[in-house]
């Protein structure tokens, strides 16, 4: 069983991650900064598992806590981490037009110190959490990992530069050993409906915005525009349960720490779009009631479909997404129903 380093591991996807690693008999250490988070996710992922999850509250831009985290003996945190999953970062594509300054420093340069540090401390072995935004606005779907690298904001730049800097460093020695992760659309929740994703604010993506429409914090959806050339006019995207995610990192971790070195670049997504409607249609049945909804004006910077093409991973980690839209559904409004504030 690994000792893992989990960056960001009281996140919406560190947490669903972390508690498939502790069923799997892993070790964990978590850093995290609670900036959008709050720490009763992780003493959730504890109840749930039955295990117990070393916590350090801090951040990787800090040398003093990096230093904490992997100095080893008696009085150090972490020591010998066999593997490091980066979850941690910023994800709010409006904030990082705003704040592209944050953005660089947070998701760059906060992974080019935990990789110095790694390093320095003989660990050799991440699994990073990247993103399907790196496609900008596809020029093919479903989308192979092949595809043309094309951001258009400055949290698809960050990401863009985070993965060229791990490719640079794979490169450069032949002890590293890599994972790549591209994200789709990740959503829904644990099904024991006590976790889930719990957003700061007004969320800005769908799911749990619905959920919210859902459990009456928010008196409607907007629909952003219904003229999109997909099967119904609104925007299509590829939607993977958090479950499913979560699993991804644990086949993707697996295979890194069993083969040679290497360097992956995976697709995690279903391979099947679902548009806006449908999500709405679904997670109406799993409320069982009617959701109100407007159609408003095309929101910039949206593509019309993104969908990935999932072939890759299934090849190389046997690993495939299990769980539909009206799982994603029944899921997501439990968590929701149980917790209309979130965590707080
Ligand atoms: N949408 C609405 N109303 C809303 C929110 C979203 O109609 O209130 C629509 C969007 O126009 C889009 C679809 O729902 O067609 C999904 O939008 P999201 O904001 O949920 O997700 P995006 O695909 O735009 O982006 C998300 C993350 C990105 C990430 C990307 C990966 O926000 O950071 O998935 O594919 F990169």
């Amino acid at each position: 069983m690994a000792r893992l380093l989990l960056t960001g591991g009281a996140g919406f996807i560190g947490s669903h991650t972390a508690l498939v690693l502790l069923q799997a008999g892993h070790h964990l250490v978590v850093l995290d900064d609670f900036r959008n988070r709050n720490p009763v996710a992780l003493k959730r992922v504890k109840q749930l598992s039955g295990k117990q999850i070393t916590l350090v509250a801090g951040n990787l831009n800090d040398p003093a806590c990096l230093e904490r985290l992997f100095r080893g003996g008696p009085y150090g945190i972490g020591g010998s981490f066999d593997a490091v999953i980066h979850f941690a970062g910023l994800k709010a594509v409006g904030e990082s037009v705003k704040h592209p300054l944050l953005y660089w420093q947070v998701n760059l340069e906060g992974t080019r110190l935990l990789l110095a540090a790694m390093a320095a401390a003989g660990c050799f072995s991440l699994v990073f959490s990247s993103s399907a935004t790196l496609y900008g606005m596809p020029n093919q779907v479903p989308i192979p990992e092949s595809a043309q690298i094309q951001p258009i904001n400055p949290y698809g730049h960050s990401k863009a530069a985070a993965e060229q800097l791990l490719a640079d460093l794979a490169g450069s020695s032949s002890c590293w050993r890599i994972a790549r992760l591209r994200y789709f659309n990740p959503v829904g929740a644990h099904p024991s409906g006590l976790i889930g994703e719990d957003p700061a604010g007004i969320p800005n993506n769908l799911f749990p915005f619905v959920s919210q429409v859902a459990v009456g914090k928010r008196p409607e959806l907007l629909i952003f525009g219904d003229d999109w050339p997909t099967i119904d006019g609104t925007g299509v995207r590829d939607y993977i349960h958090v479950m499913d995610l979560a699993e991804g990192h644990a086949a993707a971790l697996e295979v890194l720490l069993a083969g040679a070195p290497q360097l992956l670049t995976l697709n995690l997504g279903s391979g099947e779009g679902h548009s806006v409607l449908q999500v709405l249609r679904g997670f109406e049945q799993a409320c069982g009631r009617e959701l109100p909804y407007r159609i408003v004006d095309r929101r910039p910077g949206d593509a019309a479909i993104t969908v990935a093409d999932p072939s890759l991973a299934k090849a190389l980690l046997g690993w495939r997404t299990k769980r539909n839209l009206a799982q994603i559904c029944t899921d997501g409004w439990a968590w929701q129903a149980a917790n209309p504030n979130g965590y707080r």
